[in-house]
């Protein structure tokens, strides 16, 4: 088996995701997926391992949300990371253990972690200017600052970044700068921080990584490459901060461990919650094989940063891989928590029960594992009903009711072996090490497609042994079409385990199969003759159109309802002078009727008391008042010294004024109370 055999044992961590919203399709097609497709395939291959994950729960982000929702960081966390480890779970993805940031536990490793390379002079410290809040009496981070951009004038820019231009930004960049915290104006105080030399960990990172580790997925190696290449700076990674693991030196008061470094500590935290005194050997020992699972965003962190605080260390061993993968967006648009645009797991799983094997399958499909893919709710349904259903379901269900009808739900005897059997059974011998190779490359979406290569020649061999008809002429070889079929099942059961668990699982009750050791699989006697098969069930079902247009559509409400909220005023006109003001002559006029005008559906026209005379104005607003006769007798602002113009063959004689609302609707302007008609507005 292709298993490298250097390594006694596997350290699997996965990006912590922050504890401050749930986890979504794009988290796991990145991250979560493949790395639990990686550790069961371990586990079924014997070695030993674990599976670390937990929650991110520090950092500036979740003070912010707890600011706006009037509760604690804490409450924050704590909501959300229950979602979180529930909806993991409830997935299968096999943690060994999934932690939390803000445990006792954790500050206390992060905290002596950071004093041990402390007192062993790893950092640097420096002095700087930073912005601070003499009201709140705090030191503000980066996106508690607001102020104008300079590059594009906007008021509401951040402190790190303008989100209306997309530039990045210095605090110090910003025009009025402003306190979020009080609304006050910050001033500049000088601060203390930590920073680790990155600087002087080049020469051995390049080395390590540029040439030790080009076998490093290219999107891993190429980022890496040219973060070395543009020089590597000191990174801070202390904050001046009250949410997180207080800097444990003297005179660090309102100081807390850069989130950032706090975080990865948390895998090594929690793999001593996990194993209590037997932790180091996972940590330090180089035949423990150490593979971060990530999104194209961490590789910085895991491939240079966290690397270069285990080597100040010193004591550690370093990733072995850190096989990140791009982005999954979602109908066409990127992923984002903020707007909303995502396809949450924790609805996921309420809305499509009994279905994570879909999801997982679909993902894993359609990894982003080179280059950002799409999630689209018609692919889902494609993959499932036409792949799902159609190939691997139905194989196993034809096998098993064939068989039940046939053959009282036995095991049928393997009779005589044909040309077609011999090479069935040289085929199916080739699929752990296939599937096997893949997986341990990181090559996820290969893996299954022969995972589900299995499947097809499994339906192939039925349908050419045709044992539905052989069964009258020839019965013995109707059985040994059979016999193999169900051993290709059984094969199936043990292969699509680390993609598809809950499917191997209910086939397995199935087929009464007993072994699930990858090593047991490529063998067509993993069913014994005679032995008993359950009832068959289906494994997969159709998902119906109405289920994705459900979908659908709540995705179309969102994008609406971001629409409704992105709307801002259209831009104020240049300023006129009063007496130009006064050259518009603005009246107040009561409508006594209305006519349809021939040939033009968003038009009115109106006859209108002007308090002198009656006159004719024709408006553009049909389509905002379905029943204009409710318009009659109402008093109504119009421009009256608007030249005569024509509009459909109706000369109009001034212009109804209204509002346009943000969705396009057309609103009357009126008098707040009834005035005589043609008094003038102003
Ligand atoms: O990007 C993120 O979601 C981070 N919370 C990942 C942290 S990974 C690790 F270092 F803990
Ligand atoms: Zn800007």
């Amino acid at each position: 088996m292709y298993t490298e055999s250097q390594y006694k044992r596997y350290t699997v961590t996965t990006a912590l995701p922050y504890a401050n919203g749930p986890v979504h399709i794009g988290h796991l097609a990145g991250v979560y997926v493949p790395a639990d497709i990686y550790v069961r395939y371990l586990r079924a291959m014997g070695q030993e391992v674990i599976f670390i994950g937990g929650s991110d729960e520090h950092g500036v982000p979740i003070t912010i949300k707890a600011r706006k929702e009037g509760c604690t960081p804490q409450d924050i966390v704590d909501r959300y990371h229950s979602i979180i480890k529930e909806s993991f779970a409830e997935l299968g993805i096999s943690f060994d253990i999934y932690s939390r940031t803000s445990c006792k536990e954790h500050h206390e490793t992060a905290a002596a972690y950071f004093k041990k390379l402390y007192e062993a002079g790893k950092f640097i410290e420096k002095t700087s200017l930073q912005y601070y809040d003499e009201e709140a009496h705090q030191f503000l981070a980066d996106r508690y600052i607001t102020g104008t951009c300079p590059h594009c004038g906007n008021e509401n820019a951040y402190g790190d970044q303008c989100e209306a231009c997309g530039t990045s930004l210095n605090p110090t960049d910003l025009i009025n700068p402003k306190s979020a915290l009080s609304g006050s104006q910050p001033v500049m105080r000088e601060t203390k921080h930590w920073f680790l030399p990155l600087d002087k960990d080049e020469p051995w990172l390049r080395q390590w990584i540029l040439e030790g580790h080009k076998d490093w997925k290219t999107n891993v190696y190429g980022q890496c490459k040219s973060w070395i290449d543009a020089g590597l700076q000191p990174r801070a990674v202390t904050r001046d901060l009250d949410w997180g693991v207080k800097v444990p030196v003297e005179g660090a008061d309102g100081k807390v461990l850069y989130v950032w470094f706090d975080a990865p500590i948390g895998y090594i935290s929690f793999t001593r919650q996990l194993k209590g005194d037997d932790w180091e050997k996972w940590w330090k020992d180089q035949e423990t094989k150490l593979v971060h699972f990530i999104g194209k965003d961490n590789i910085v962190f895991h491939c240079i940063i966290f690397p270069s605080m285990l080597h100040a260390d010193g004591s550690y061993i370093l990733p072995a891989n850190v096989p990140a993968n791009e982005f999954l967006n979602l109908e066409g648009d990127k992923i984002s928590t903020s707007r909303n645009w995502a396809v949450w797991l924790h609805e996921y799983l309420k809305d499509f029960p009994g279905k994570q094997d879909v999801l997982r399958y679909v993902l894993c499909s359609n990894a982003p594992e080179t280059k950002d893919n799409d999630f689209t709710w018609k692919d889902f349904q494609l993959k499932n009903n036409s792949e799902l259903v159609a190939i691997f379901g139905n194989f196993v269900h034809r096998t098993l009711v064939l068989t039940h009808k046939y053959n009282g739900g036995k095991v049928p005897a393997a009779g005589t072996a044909g040309e077609l059997e011999l090479q069935l059974v040289k085929e199916m011998e080739s699929f752990p090490e296939r599937i096997g190779r893949a997986i341990e490359t990181y090559h996820f979406r290969d893996a299954l497609a022969e995972m589900m290569n299995l499947a097809r020649l499994g339906n192939k061999y039925l349908t050419e042994t045709e044992p539905w008809k052989r069964i009258k002429e020839n019965p013995d070889e109707a059985m040994t079409a059979l016999h193999y079929s169900l051993q290709i099942c059984a094969n199936l059961a043990i292969l699509c385990r680390p993609f598809l668990p809950f499917t191997a699982d209910k086939l397995s009750r199935m087929l009464h199969l007993e072994a699930a050791d990858w090593q047991a699989a490529g063998s067509a006697r993993l069913l014994p003759e005679g032995g008993l098969l359950e009832t068959p069930e289906l494994l997969f079902e159709k998902v119906e159109d109405t289920a994705i247009d459900a979908q659908m559509q709540r995705l179309a409400d969102t994008k609406l309802a971001n629409e409704q909220q992105a709307w801002k005023p259209e831009p104020y006109k240049e300023k006129v002078s009063f007496e130009d003001f006064q050259k518009v002559d603005i009246r107040v006029g009561t409508v006594l009727e209305y006519t349809k005008v021939p040939k033009a559906d968003k038009l009115l026209q109106f006859l209108i008391d002007d308090g002198d005379k009656r006159r004719t104005i024709v408006s553009g607003i049909a389509q905002s008042y379905p029943e204009p006769e409710k318009l009659v007798g109402l008093q109504v602002c119009f421009i009256a010294n608007f030249e005569p113009r024509k509009l459909k063959g109706v000369v109009s004689e001034g212009m109804l004024l209204s509002a346009a609302d943000k969705d396009g609707r057309l609103v009357l302007l009126t008098t707040q109370s009834p005035v005589t008609a043609g008094v003038s507005v102003g």
